[in-house]
């Protein structure tokens, strides 16, 4: 971890120390869980998604990681840094290859000694080089320098060595994606398969925005929670026009399913009865609405388009892209800086984030397995019908759940981690958005001047003692005050890239603004 990071995080835990021990939940033994839900009660609703031959397992030859799965915008990486990664359990690094003028994917250990790579640094060659011993390395993994290898005899040839090699991974970068390929063998099969993309988010007149956010929650717990336009008025209520009273029946159906995936539409949206949404899921990690309101004789389309990726067990990366078929004026990007829509994008994760980590520890208590959802949930209504689309092909086709890396455990933890962590929008975004970084770099150093400025303005004031400088002393003592007071303001705006916390029970009532509360 870089030192500024550190001392970053330090000071973090430092204020969240005296939180942990009010948010941390105390759960019942697992045995007494088990008790409660063995043996199971079939519900007395009909469920009739559930009833048929799709509720088994068939013999699938889904791959897991034979998928390209979106992992990060290059517009918000660092080319500078190598960048720390982790897809399906394996611990990757991203770095730029300057030489190759391309994003190049290696496993995070250096085969000297299994340092960490996302820990070196981009050589004066434009090679990684690993900060334990300095063994650099070129974008196709092979070694280019071990400083410690004599000039000659045998330690001279170490560095061409097959076993001086980092493993790497294929990459593809697309429009503003970037995809990794998560098998090392699979390189061959990577080339010839077509990297998951939206075409229509890149149509002429569309306009897009995007974020990534590492989640507490794991990969099926999300793709519930994308899949769910019924949780929108509610989770997210006083968020971007979203209200309570918008929640209704929605009459969702799925037209097609499959190994891939399924596709549905909802007649009727929760913004208006007259906004039509179709949606895809495409297995494993892509799942899009598409949105058309009519109105005034015109239609307006609109697109949420969002890829998963199965990090660690009870963890996840999501990329959120929303796209408008609007036209926005050049000057857009001044009144809405990508940094500041990346802190409201995360407004709307935490709204999510606050129940799903929850959700998934306390499924996982249940002990029932992934395939047993029905068990454990109760949806009797056509809203849940795309999370019960997308839970039939997790059992069907995505044998039951994630198939992480050899020598992963994929039990995830027990135990509720307090909201500080879970809601944590320093370790979760902004400590790998290039953007943010330096949205909170300038901020930070804006804050730092107006200090200074109000300490001077005062010291100048205090030297013009004079009665004829009276309305000297006061201008400036008032312009003092004001930036001590914007100096003030926007410890709150750098509080927004570290946590903000949600509560739901105090937003509203029926309008914004909205209520945090605040580390
Ligand atoms: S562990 Fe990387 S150079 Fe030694
Ligand atoms: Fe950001």
């Amino acid at each position: 971890m870089p030192r500024r990071d550190a001392a970053r995080q330090i000071e973090f835990e430092a204020q969240l120390g005296h939180h942990v021990v009010r948010h941390h939940q105390s759960l019942p033994p697992i045995w007494f869980k088990r008790l409660l839900y063995s043996p199971w009660k079939e519900p007395s609703y009909e469920m009739p998604e559930l009833e048929d031959e799709e509720s088994e397992t068939e013999k699938s030859d889904f791959r897991w990681n034979a998928n390209w799965y979106c992992v990060a915008l290059p517009e918000d990486l660092d080319k500078n840094v190598p960048t720390p990664l982790t897809v399906l359990g394996i611990p990757m690094v991203l770095w730029f290859d300057r030489t190759q003028d391309k994003w190049t994917c290696f496993l995070d250990q250096c085969p000297h000694r299994l340092a960490p790579l996302s820990e070196g640094r981009i050589d004066e060659n434009g090679h990684l080089q690993c900060s334990y011993h300095g063994w650099s390395f070129k974008g196709d993994g092979g070694c280019t320098c071990i400083p410690q290898a004599s000039t000659e005899g045998p330690e001279s040839r170490a560095a061409a060595s097959d076993r001086a090699r980092v493993t790497s991974f294929s990459v593809r970068e697309v429009h503003d994606l970037l995809f990794v390929w998560p098998d090392a063998k699979g390189a061959e099969e990577a080339e010839r398969t077509p990297v998951p993309l939206l075409d229509e988010l890149y149509a002429e007149g569309i306009t897009r925005s995007s974020v990534v956010r590492d989640l507490e929650y794991g990969f099926d717990v999300l793709a519930e929670n994308i899949t769910d336009p019924s949780h929108l008025p509610f989770a997210h209520h006083g968020v971007g026009g979203l209200r309570r009273k918008q929640g209704k029946p929605l009459p969702l159906t799925l037209q097609s399913k499959g190994a891939d995936g399924f596709t549905g539409v909802s007649g009727g949206y929760v913004f208006s009865d007259s906004m039509q949404s179709t949606v895809e899921f495409k297995a494993p990690g892509r799942f899009h609405y598409h949105r058309v309101l009519e109105k005034d004789g015109k239609s307006r389309e609109s697109f949420t388009c969002l890829y998963m990726t199965p990090t660690v067990p009870g963890k996840s990366r999501l990329v959120l892209i929303d796209a408008f078929g609007v036209k926005l004026p050049w000057y857009f990007k001044y009144l809405r800086p990508r940094w500041l829509a990346h802190l409201q994008s995360q407004d709307i994760l935490d709204g999510d984030a606050s129940f799903l980590h929850w959700q998934q520890v306390q499924y996982a208590n249940t002990g029932a397995s992934a395939k047993e959802f029905n068990k454990v949930y109760f949806m009797p209504t056509a809203s849940d019908r795309f999370v019960i689309g997308f839970r039939q092909w997790l059992s069907k086709f995505g044998h039951g759940g994630v198939q992480y890396a050899a020598g992963v455990d994929p039990k995830i933890p027990l135990a509720v981690l307090p909201k500080e962590k879970v809601l944590n929008r320093y370790e979760g975004h902004t400590k790998h958005c290039k953007t943010c970084q330096e949205a909170l770099r300038q901020i930070e150093a804006l804050r730092v001047g107006l200090v200074v400025a109000a300490v001077l303005l005062t010291a100048s004031a205090a030297v013009l003692s004079s009665p004829d400088w009276l309305y000297a002393r006061v201008g400036l003592l008032t312009v003092a005050l004001t930036a001590s007071g914007a100096a003030w303001k926007l410890g709150d705006v750098v509080q927004l890239f570290l946590f903000r916390g949600y509560n739901h029970h105090e937003v509203g009532p029926e309008k914004p603004p909205m209520v945090f509360s605040k580390v």
